[in-house]
């Protein structure tokens, strides 16, 4: 991860902004003998992202309607008994973290006086952004594309290259497209990459993948379109 991280530093603006969602993962038992083992992802990738170079801004909390969730809590609900309780998790956290640098905001926000302030829309006043889950028969975990609208919408300017590196079904790339940004996604399953490729009707230029291996990753680029090359 540590590595990823490096990468996308390498690339990204000075003093623009990384945004990792992630929650607990439960790890694999040994056996049924054993109890399953909760793991905060979260408390570790802040010292992989820091050492990777950015610092913490923000943690914004995706919170899901309570019935779209696994029920974790009906053993308490009839016991009632201390100790048992495991209440059911309705959030995932959204890391947001700043490449860093040596100067102030003003400075990456200069040269955009014309934006479009979408005066319109409502504002998410809080860190907690309540949007429903998606499922996609394509892929196991997708993003809801309200969620990569909202991240596109407070963490970049129409017009800008923003990247997903773990594209999966390509939820951001299509979110960054509707919204005036130039999405470039990286991939490391090549099924995926090949539903994103096809249902982007051209857009996407894939490299990588079987035949071109770059490491394990398939890179799939930016639409040529408007690029000039
Ligand atoms: C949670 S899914 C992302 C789903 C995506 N947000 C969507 O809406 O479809 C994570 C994806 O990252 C991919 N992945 C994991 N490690 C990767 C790596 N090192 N490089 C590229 N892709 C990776 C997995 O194959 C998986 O499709």
């Amino acid at each position: 991860m540590g590595e990823s991280f490096r990468e996308c530093r390498r690339v990204i603006e000075d003093g623009r902004f990384i945004i990792v969602n992630v929650s607990p993962v439960i790890t694999r038992r040994p056996g049924r003998e054993f109890e399953s083992i909760r793991y905060p992802i979260h408390y570790d990738l802040h010292r992989v992202l820091t050492e990777a170079g950015y610092y913490f801004v923000d943690e914004i909390l995706w919170v899901k309607p309570e019935p779209s969730v696994p029920d974790r809590i009906s053993g308490y609900r009839q016991t009632r008994k201390p100790l048992s309780y495991k209440p059911n998790c309705i959030t995932e956290s959204l890391m947001v973290y700043r490449k860093d640098c040596a100067f102030l905001l003003d400075r990456n926000m200069r040269g955009y006086e014309d934006y479009d302030r979408h005066e319109d829309e409502p504002i998410d006043t809080t860190n907690c952004w309540h949007i429903a889950p998606k499922y996609d028969k394509n892929h196991p975990a997708v993003f809801p594309e309200e969620l990569c609208r909202r991240v596109l919408r407070y963490y970049s300017f129409e017009g800008d290259t923003v990247m997903d590196i773990f594209a999966g079904s390509g939820t951001f790339g299509r979110a960054a497209r509707k919204m005036g940004r130039i999405p470039v996604l990286c991939e490391m399953n090549e099924d995926y990459a090949r539903i994103i490729e096809s249902e982007s009707g051209g857009y996407y230029d894939v490299r990588g993948g079987s035949g071109e291996k770059r490491g394990q990753q398939i890179t799939i680029w930016e639409g040529l379109q408007g690029r000039g090359d």
